[in-house]
């Protein structure tokens, strides 16, 4: 039976730096599935990792006939999930009545629908010491006006994940939310088409190797909160210890 690692949204970003990533650590996984629309992408990445052998995957994980195709594809080849990285996801800037509402819906569809999906139907192919790795943001700390369906569709990723770490705890499989900021890859080109981005995210903009690298040593240890960088961390504490109507007229 093989040892598996399967990524979704990995043809850019924190995604494609998760297989180049996993793939150098853990070099006893036999293939890592690569899930994203642009197929092109995956199969330069495949090309690019050597060391383990890249399953290209070329869905729309939206899409109920790709859904279906990759649960068709798990119970045909019966592998062990060693590691799932839940991390395919977008954002769009702007207020809730000026942005499409199909293009919100969409941002759950993604962000919550497919991750809780394939969350779901992954977890009977993993093991003791399997990982679930969910990537949230550190907009799931506090509501953000002009960002709201994306900061509200990532604090159900944290909440979701919280409690699914403790329930599959007796099972020995952790679940670690990653919640990292601003960081360098496409996100914010798409974020952008609908409104500005701040300044001061750019000020904060980390770079996706390192947010990668932190997360996953962070699952490694079963750490259950994997957040990077100082102003981040902080946030989180500021979150919880100031009432969020204070935080909010500065979240904009
Ligand atoms: N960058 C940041 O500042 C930041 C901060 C906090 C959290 N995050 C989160 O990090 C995750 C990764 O984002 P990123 O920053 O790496 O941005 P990215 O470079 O835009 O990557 C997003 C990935 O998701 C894939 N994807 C989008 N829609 C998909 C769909 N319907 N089916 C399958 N795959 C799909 C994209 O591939 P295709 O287009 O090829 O399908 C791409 O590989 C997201 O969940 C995002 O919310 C990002």
């Amino acid at each position: 039976m093989s040892n598996i690692a399967i990524i979704t949204g990995a043809s850019s970003g924190f995604g494609k730096e998760f297989t180049k990533q996993l793939a150098s650590k853990y070099r006893k996984l036999d293939e890592i599935w690569v899930i994203a629309r642009r197929t092109e992408l995956l199969e330069t990445l495949a090309k690019e990792v050597t060391s383990t052998k890249i399953k290209v995957l070329s869905y729309d994980i939206t899409n109920r006939e790709h859904i279906l195709e990759l649960k068709k594809l798990l119970a045909e080849k019966q592998p062990t999930v060693r590691i799932l990285v839940n991390n395919a996801g977008y954002g769009l800037m702007g207020h809730f009545d000026e942005i499409p509402l199909e293009s919100q819906l969409g941002m759950i569809n993604l962000n919550c629908y497919a991750l809780t999906e394939i969350t779901h139907f992954v977890l009977p192919y993993m093991k003791q010491r399997s990982q679930i790795i969910q990537i949230a943001s550190s907009a799931a700390f506090i509501p953000q006006p002009s960002f709201a369906i994306y900061a509200a569709s990532k604090s159900y990723v944290y909440s979701f994940s919280r409690a699914l770490a403790q329930e599959l705890k007796p099972y020995d499989i952790s679940v670690t939310v990653v919640c990292p900021g601003p960081a360098s890859t496409e996100f914010f080109d798409i974020a952008s088409t609908t409104g500005d981005i701040k300044l001061i995210k750019n000020m904060f903009m980390a770079n996706p190797v390192n947010v990668v690298k932190e997360a996953i040593e962070d699952a490694a240890k079963g750490k259950q909160v994997s957040t990077h960088t100082l102003a981040m961390k902080s946030l989180r504490i500021l979150a919880r210890i100031v009432p969020t109507r204070f935080i909010l007229p500065f979240m904009k």
